[in-house]
């Protein structure tokens, strides 16, 4: 029996208490709870405590990028950021499009033990958007979600079948919503700025159009269907009127779509490639409106870890992709905690709760209080930071955030009582 007392913390940056950690669950939570029998006592010294975190939707490139991450460095980084759980996508080499891929995954982050980290199954086979994996037989191994995510399942009559099987299986479908055909040769947001530097856009309704056929498909076949990745207005604009309509959808935007906007791009610097691309100011303002308003579902990294031959080279030769884990909780809460939008209650419900509830997780998201697994992430919201590709605990470096400074720090993580990560 281990017992850990975290004494003067502030559940959801609420009244300070006492939260006492035994056997890997919540034992007891409450201003006058005993510590005198805890293996260890720590005083927080008022800081912010929520549950652990969840990502639906990072790239941890193992199998067959382990040069740029693995499921260890991958689950580090997310044990630095505050994750106690991540989904980590398809599109690895091989795909992950059968189940022993997918059983391997898992595995190997239960064996390193930071971090629950879910594989996601492809749609298609070897992502070709031809033929549909076995949805079936990998929806009874650990996975929940499906996603042919870097690419688009573009085919309607692919999608259809995916919707109806995805349904039967009571599993999630996951679209990265983009013509490939309106993109192909793209590498910004197509707007003003591309223009004035002589980019290749990514117009706004590559993604609309998909958005909207999506949403129509799920009004008439049902089944879970989530959105990765939302970056336009016009999006939103979607999402509000299938929710609306009580179209049962759900969707993701990163904290790099809700921060930064296409106006990085004057750099030139491929760490600001990414797929879909930055975008304007409106889009920004319109995505933070329509996560407050619970239009958008939730926040998702999509942390995409690569090597510097592939990011410090001509805008229009980088990889898209940017990593996330390590400053999304900060990004969060810069854009809506200290700018006084929201609060801590709201991280947590869109950093955790949310996405628990979604991927159906019984034991993450989960309430502070006693009975509850110690899945927890600890804060400082005002312990200034700069943010450094060099300093990261994943193997890549292709942060956009290089030399940002951000006020809160995530100080300890515990995965069902256990550390997984500590800076106290
Ligand atoms: O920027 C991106 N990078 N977007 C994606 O959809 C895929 C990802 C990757 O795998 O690098
Ligand atoms: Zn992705």
């Amino acid at each position: 029996m281990s017992t850990t007392a975290l004494t003067n913390v502030r559940p959801y940056g609420e009244d300070a208490t006492t939260v006492l950690i035994r056997n890997g669950v919540i034992a007891q939570v409450g201003p006058d709870v005993d510590v005198s029998d805890a293996d260890e006592v720590k005083d927080c010294g008022g800081l912010v405590l929520l549950p652990g975190l969840v990502d639906m939707h990072v790239h941890l490139r193992e199998p067959g990028r382990e040069d740029t991450e693995t499921i260890a460095t991958g689950s580090d980084a997310a044990a630095k950021g505050g994750f106690t759980a991540v989904f980590t996508m398809a599109n690895t080499n091989p795909v992950i499009d059968q189940p022993f891929i997918a059983d391997g995954v898992w595995d190997k982050g239960q064996a390193y033990g930071k971090c629950d980290v879910y594989p996601v199954g492809s749609i298609s086979k070897n992502l070709e958007g031809k033929e549909l994996t076995e949805i079936g037989l990998m929806s009874r191994g650990h996975v929940r979600m499906f996603s042919d995510d870097g690419r688009c399942v573009n085919d309607p009559q692919l999608m259809r079948r995916a919707i109806e099987y995805a349904k039967a299986y009571d599993v999630v479908l996951a679209q990265h919503a983009e013509d490939h055909r309106m993109t192909a040769h793209s590498v910004a947001h197509e707007g003003e700025q591309a223009a004035r530097l002589g980019l290749t856009g990514w117009p706004r309704v590559a993604e609309e159009s998909v958005v909207a056929r999506d949403l129509i498909m799920t009004r008439d076949y049902g089944g879970r269907y989530h959105l990765c990745h939302a970056s336009t207005a016009g999006t939103v604009e979607l999402l509000r009127w299938a929710k609306a309509q009580g179209i049962e959808i759900t969707a993701e935007v990163t904290p790099h779509h809700l921060l930064l906007t296409d106006e990085l791009l004057a750099t030139y610097d491929g760490n600001y490639r990414v797929n879909p691309p930055l975008r304007e100011h409106e889009d920004a303002v319109a995505l933070r409106d329509a996560l407050l308003e619970g239009i958008v579902d939730v926040v998702a990294t999509d942390h995409a870890p690569h090597g510097s031959e592939d990011k410090c080279v001509e805008f229009d030769h980088a990889k898209p992709g940017m990593l996330g884990l390590e400053t999304s909780l900060a990004a969060i809460h810069q854009v809506f905690v200290e700018s006084g939008l929201a609060d801590w209650r709201f991280v947590a419900k869109v950093m955790s709760e949310r996405p628990a509830e979604i991927l159906r997780l019984a034991d993450q998201g989960r309430p502070i209080a006693a009975g509850e697994p110690a899945n927890l992430t600890l804060v400082n919201p005002n312990d200034p930071w700069t943010a450094r590709g060099a300093d990261m605990a994943s193997k890549a470096s292709n942060t956009p955030y290089e030399g940002m400074e951000f006020s809160a720090r995530v100080v300890a993580t515990w995965l069902r009582g256990t550390p997984t990560y500590t800076n106290i």
